[in-house]
């Protein structure tokens, strides 16, 4: 098979995934004993398809187990449930304000100098904090967060196996554990003083006239840490990597703002920050022709799907006009992202004062930029640039 984890590939998987779509959209790979699928049909179905591809692809063992992502129905309603409200369109609306105050606090520092790592300075930082004060865990507290999600994190990146991943999920168990010391003093004090935030939220839940268990409260925890951060990171890396790789549409950008969410909507079809998910066959399955036995990994392959050309029109095109837009970059069916109109809106502010603020930006450095080395998330782990300091 091919080499999939290489940077080139990482960098742009795309002709790749054009070949494989064409010559085998199912495709196995013995070394891995795992099931890829590349065309839009397929992977929609496989997402849709809950009856035949489970989500249980944690071990039951498993801290990850408890994650709402990976629950199947009746229980992953009853989870989704508790936490639904508070990621509407309409709730996080609220958040406009702090999010762009926050966007201005964390470009002040670099402005004058004219340069920044907007991975690490803006795009990191940014979705991280939204999502900890969301859930109610103190600001003093984020470097931590950091760490954390960073391990919850490299458990993704663990497919290969061998010694790497044996040190990540002792690291992961450790920080866990760490994690759920932190959670039940936090739990405790919101029992005590209730507030506005998730973690009230959840520690008043019931399920099934159940308060939750200490690990279904960490498996919110972590889940909402991960799922909250590295995918918008990505998403706000990978709109200024397709800017700077499409001029044209830049300048019709910076010309006409009202474009922004159309700009989003193709970044997120066209370098989908969440790449592949994860499936488990619950019973044989024919697809395309062929049948995938019972128990098997299957990866929907999201990245390749949005660049279908049955799908779309000129896929291999960064189209900011595109209309409709069917992308499945959030996926699709029950496990859809609940976190959609969070990224949408934290894409459009956060977007919106970087080109306000930094004027004329390029690649700081003429070596091309380091992908995130895993199959399933796609963005830069560091964006130099350079700029012109804009008026604020
Ligand atoms: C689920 C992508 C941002 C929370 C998903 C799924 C995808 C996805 C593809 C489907 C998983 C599956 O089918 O197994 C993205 C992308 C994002 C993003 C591309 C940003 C650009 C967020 C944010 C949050 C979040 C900001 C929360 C704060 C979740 C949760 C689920 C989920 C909780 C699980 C839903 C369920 O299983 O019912 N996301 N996500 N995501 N996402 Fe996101």
């Amino acid at each position: 098979m091919m080499n999939f984890l290489s940077d080139e590939t990482r960098r742009d998987p795309y002709p790749a995934y054009a070949q494989l779509r064409t010559r085998t959209p199912l495709l196995y790979d013995p070394h891995s004993d795992t099931w890829m699928v590349f065309d839009y049909e397929g992977v929609k179905r496989v997402l849709m398809d809950h009856e035949a591809f489970s989500s249980l692809v944690a071990p039951p063992s498993a801290q990850t187990s408890q994650w709402l992502v990976f629950a199947d129905p009746p229980r992953h309603a009853q989870l989704r449930a508790l936490i639904m409200r508070a990621f509407t369109s309409r709730s996080v609306a609220g958040l406009e304000p702090r999010i762009r105050a926050l966007a201005h606090a964390l470009l002040d520092p670099h402005i004058e100098r004219g340069e920044m790592d907007l991975a690490a300075d803006f795009s990191v930082p940014l979705p991280l904090i939204v999502i900890a004060e969301m859930f109610g865990a103190p600001i003093e507290d984020q470097p931590r967060f950091k760490r954390w999600s960073d391990v919850i994190m490299a458990l993704g990146y663990t497919l290969e196996g061998g010694e790497a991943a044996a040190r990540v999920h002792r690291e992961f168990a450790e920080v866990s554990a760490e994690m759920k010391a932190y959670l039940h003093a936090l739990a405790g004090q919101r029992r005590a003083e209730p507030r506005e935030d998730l973690l009230t939220r959840l520690v008043e839940a019931e399920v099934d006239g159940a308060r939750l268990t200490e690990e279904e409260l960490l498996g919110f925890f972590q889940l909402l840490l991960s799922a909250g951060h590295e995918t918008t990171t990505n998403l706000l890396n990978n709109a200024v990597l397709c800017l700077l790789g499409h001029p044209d549409a830049l300048a019709q950008l910076q010309a006409s703002p009202a474009l922004l969410p159309s700009v989003i909507e193709e970044v997120l079809r066209y370098r989908a920050p969440v790449q592949a998910m994860f499936r488990l066959t619950r019973r044989e399955v024919s697809l395309h022709g062929q049948v995938i036995p019972a128990g098997k990994l299957v990866l929907p392959m999201i990245g390749a799907a949005n660049r279908d050309p049955l799908k779309f029109r000129d896929a291999e095109r960064f189209d900011i006009h595109r209309e409709p837009n069917p992308h499945i970059a959030f996926g699709h069916g029950i496990h859809f992202c609940i976190g959609a109109p969070l990224s949408r809106l934290e894409a459009r502010v956060a977007l919106s004062v970087l080109l306000e603020r930094l004027k004329d930006f390029r690649l700081a450095s003429p070596t091309p930029w380091t992908p995130r080395k895993a199959l399933h998330v796609h963005g830069p782990t560091h964006l130099p640039l350079h700029f012109t300091p804009g008026e604020r």
